[in-house]
């Protein structure tokens, strides 16, 4: 069928509720490989997205296929209910790194999705703190679209027509230090957040803590290390081990959502360590199987997720632990401990962080550029390299996506994601496999859409 027959059937038969209408027309792919996506007339997009960060390790990948070919001829599928040798092997990698990291006891649960490994994090700290149904969580974080993470997801926009379900949290500002910390070394300012933040316990008034009990009316602060659709928001090296110590002082568990930054996305396992705090529970999801299956989990520590705290049926979705995801999960683990992904993801990340500060000498419409490992981020806006302009950068979104860029008579498209506070935030997160070569052409393809963007606006 044709693209043009495909996107009237589209137009006609599938919900808009989902994402896919954010740009106008909406895109249609083929194929895909390593670092890019192929539309119907074979012209190639350089993905700096990769998937929001679920395809860490390239499309069609072929060691992490190959993995899932294997299960396909052995156990393609057994109900949740029965155990499987991959699920085991899994949650025991992922609890022994964090035993060997952290020296903290704890298990893994699995579940189909970010927003449901979400959800049962959740359960695990209200249970944990007596039924406690209040968290802390950040401005800009984002947990995802179920009704309990929606309400622990800053935005008011995913809330809007569905009215409360579950308590919406207390959001606290995150420590983005482009917006907020001017006058303020980034440290200076990472503790003058804490500061704030702690101001929170100085007396009962403040509507958070009953010092008599000593006691939190708050579970758990949700936090992500590094900010994902927030617009790749670096904190402070100081900032998240001064939180730890508030929180423990008073009680709250800290989550940590890594279902975004997972994987060596910043060049450690978990964006978390590069802070120097040991987590209560992390959630991870996305590249966990390279987007090969939407498999997603928790691990927590023992005392809140042991067999007496968190019995048999306490949550359940019928294809938690599928074999096949298991199986890619349990491969994605091996590969990361073979070869040496900090060193890897770390050069490429000065790479890719250099040429953008390049590209910024060049454009004083690009505000801010930062980057941790290869988690970069470019701030669109006006001239005065501040106010931020959602507008051109939407418009270099749709010029990537046109297909129309290109190396002399070679044509190529990009596929750029947007974030941030202003959606106005390049969030970069190309494949940790990509070549020095490919993230050269990001930078000459980059340079083309925001010279054609501005020229078309001007
Ligand atoms: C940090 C973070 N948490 C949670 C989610 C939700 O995950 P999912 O979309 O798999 O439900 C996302 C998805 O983008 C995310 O980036």
């Amino acid at each position: 069928m044709n693209e043009r027959a495909l996107l009237a059937d589209e137009a006609r038969f599938c919900s808009f509720g989902d994402t896919v209408h954010y740009v106008e027309p909406p895109k249609i792919f083929e194929r895909c490989s390593g670092s890019y996506l192929f539309d119907s007339r074979g012209i190639a997009y350089l993905d700096l997205q990769m998937w929001y960060s679920a395809v860490n390790f390239g499309y069609a990948n072929q060691r992490l296929a190959d993995a899932m070919r294997r299960q396909l001829d052995m156990l393609p599928q057994v109900a949740s209910q029965y155990l499987h040798s991959t699920k085991i092997e899994l949650a025991r990698a992922i609890a022994e790194d964090a035993l060997a990291k952290w020296d903290a006891k704890g298990r893994v649960q699995f579940n189909v999705g970010g927003s449901q490994a979400i959800e049962d994090s959740l359960k695990l700290v209200r249970n944990a703190r007596g039924g406690k149904s209040l968290m802390f969580a950040f401005e800009g974080g984002y947990h995802g679209r179920t009704l309990g993470a929606s309400a622990i997801t800053s935005s008011y926009r995913y809330r809007r027509r569905f009215g409360h379900f579950g308590d919406r949290a207390h959001f606290v500002p995150f420590p983005y230090h482009f917006r907020g910390g001017a006058g303020m070394t980034k440290e200076q300012y990472g503790e003058h957040c804490v500061r704030q933040f702690e101001r929170l316990f100085e007396s009962e008034y403040q509507g958070v803590w009953d010092a008599r009990a000593n006691e939190s009316e708050y579970a758990a602060f949700y936090v992500e290390a590094v900010q994902g659709t927030g617009g790749y928001v670096i904190p402070p090296p100081n900032y998240f081990a001064r939180l730890k110590e508030v929180l423990d002082r008073h009680g709250i568990l800290l989550v940590v959502d890594e279902i975004q930054m997972g994987f060596f996305r910043t060049g450690k396992l978990w964006a978390i360590e590069h802070f120097g705090v040991t987590p209560d529970v992390v959630v991870f999801g996305k590249a966990l199987t390279n987007g090969l299956n939407p498999l997603a989990g928790l691990w927590a520590k023992e005392s809140l997720i042991g067999p007496t705290v968190f019995p048999p049926g306490s949550t359940h979705s019928t294809f938690a632990s599928n074999p096949l995801g298991t199986a890619v999960g349990v491969e994605t683990m091996k590969m990361l401990r073979e070869s040496d992904y900090a060193s890897i993801v770390e050069a490429k990340g000065a790479h890719f962080l250099q040429g953008l500060r390049e590209l910024q000498r060049r454009h004083p419409e690009i505000g801010d550029v930062d980057g941790l490992g290869l988690a970069l981020r470019a701030e669109i806006c006006e001239r005065d390299g501040f106010t931020p302009n959602k507008k051109l950068v939407g418009r270099m979104v749709e010029i990537g996506l046109s297909g129309d860029l290109g190396l002399g008579s070679e044509k190529l498209g990009l596929v750029l994601d947007v974030g941030g506070y202003h959606k106005n935030v390049v969030t970069f997160a190309p494949s940790l496999h990509i070549t020095a070569d490919e993230i050269e052409l990001a930078f000459v393809l980059f340079d083309q859409v925001l010279t054609r963007a501005k020229r078309d606006l001007a």
